[in-house]
């Protein structure tokens, strides 16, 4: 099965804004006690619990977040099943610690990093994001974690490294999805890989997340550590990675191993070039009824259109 449309949800969607308030004093509070801005938090406890953070006012949204319950329980997350309530339901069974992540490829200083030692390396911080999936629905999600470029200039990519490479953990026993069977099937080769090119992955919208809405990271969203691209749909945001290779010719994505005539290695978000089997002009917003008008590069062109300059978007979707 490939990505679908997903039916309008219906259940009670109200931007759960007054929780997450409360939350984020709490957590203003506690970063005010426990916390100087560069200084980076230790290990990071199990999901659900605080995960402090200073919000950077620099991506800060208009746009009220999705509430909390839905973010958590309206999952993309095919290693659980390709329903969207199985990645809440299965996740317990994915254990997000230990968990190393292999840095690796055309690197100068290539490295296995424990979480937590990426963790205590990388300062953390709160962003606020849209994330559009492609299959006609958007979010707005806090999101807490540390600017990809960061690690990447830490590995010193070499002149051959062109592009990125993220994958996800491969563990039948841990992701059911994994498992064959009849019930099962995503038509998603395992494991899951996704790729930037390397400019891409060095803009500083791209980050490395282990957190949302004040909280560590819930197993269905990629714990321990996920990748957040805005810019692009969803899908490009690869979860519970085990590692990022940069190498020199475009890795074969996931998506596009499965059905390449309708998820390219690009797939920025873009209202003008339609789904073969769907238009892409609007979107849902999760805990609203309307539709809107999806924005070019959801919203960040004004930040990321340079990437693309003199490209054909039509034909590198
Ligand atoms: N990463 C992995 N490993 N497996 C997946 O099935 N789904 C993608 C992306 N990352 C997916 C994945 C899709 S289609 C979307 S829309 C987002 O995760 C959803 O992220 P969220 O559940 O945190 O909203």
């Amino acid at each position: 099965m490939l990505i679908r449309r997903a039916p309008d949800i219906t259940s009670s969607e109200i931007t759960d804004e007054k929780l997450y308030l409360n939350r984020r004093s709490f957590l203003i509070g506690a970063a005010a006690l426990a916390l100087v801005p560069s200084e980076p938090v230790a290990a990071a406890p199990p999901a659900g619990q605080p995960l402090p953070a200073k919000r950077n006012p620099a991506f800060a949204l208009e746009d009220p977040p999705t509430k909390l319950e839905s973010v958590t329980t309206y999952n993309n997350f095919y290693e659980f099943g390709v329903n969207k309530e199985d990645p809440a339901r299965l996740a317990h069974t994915l254990r997000p610690r230990p968990w190393t992540v292999e840095v690796g490829g055309h690197v100068a200083r290539p490295k296995t990093y424990d979480i937590d030692e990426l963790l205590r390396l990388f300062p953390l911080e709160e962003r606020v994001y849209r994330l559009r999936c492609v299959e006609g629905w958007s979010m707005v999600i806090p999101w807490i974690g540390f600017p990809l470029a960061a690690l990447i200039k830490r590995v010193e990519p070499t002149s051959q490294a062109k592009f990125v490479e993220f994958t996800t953990l491969l563990d039948p026993e841990q992701f059911p999805g994994q498992r064959k069977s009849l019930f099962n099937f995503s038509g998603l080769e395992w494991p899951y890989v996704e790729g930037l090119r390397l400019d891409e992955a060095l803009h500083p919208l791209a980050l490395l997340t282990v957190g949302l809405y004040g909280q560590v990271l819930p197993n269905q969203n990629g714990a321990p550590v996920r990748v957040v691209v805005p810019w692009k749909y969803g899908f490009k945001s690869a979860k519970s990675i085990v590692r990022i290779r940069f190498v020199s010719d475009r890795p074969r994505t996931a998506w596009e191993k499965a059905q390449p005539s309708e998820y390219g290695f690009y797939s920025n978000v873009n209202p003008a070039v339609d789904h073969p089997r769907w238009s892409q002009a609007t979107e849902r917003r999760i805990g609203e009824f309307r539709r809107r008008p999806t924005l070019p590069f959801n919203g960040y062109a004004d930040q990321v259109a340079p990437l693309y300059t003199g490209m054909d978007l039509k034909k590198y979707y």
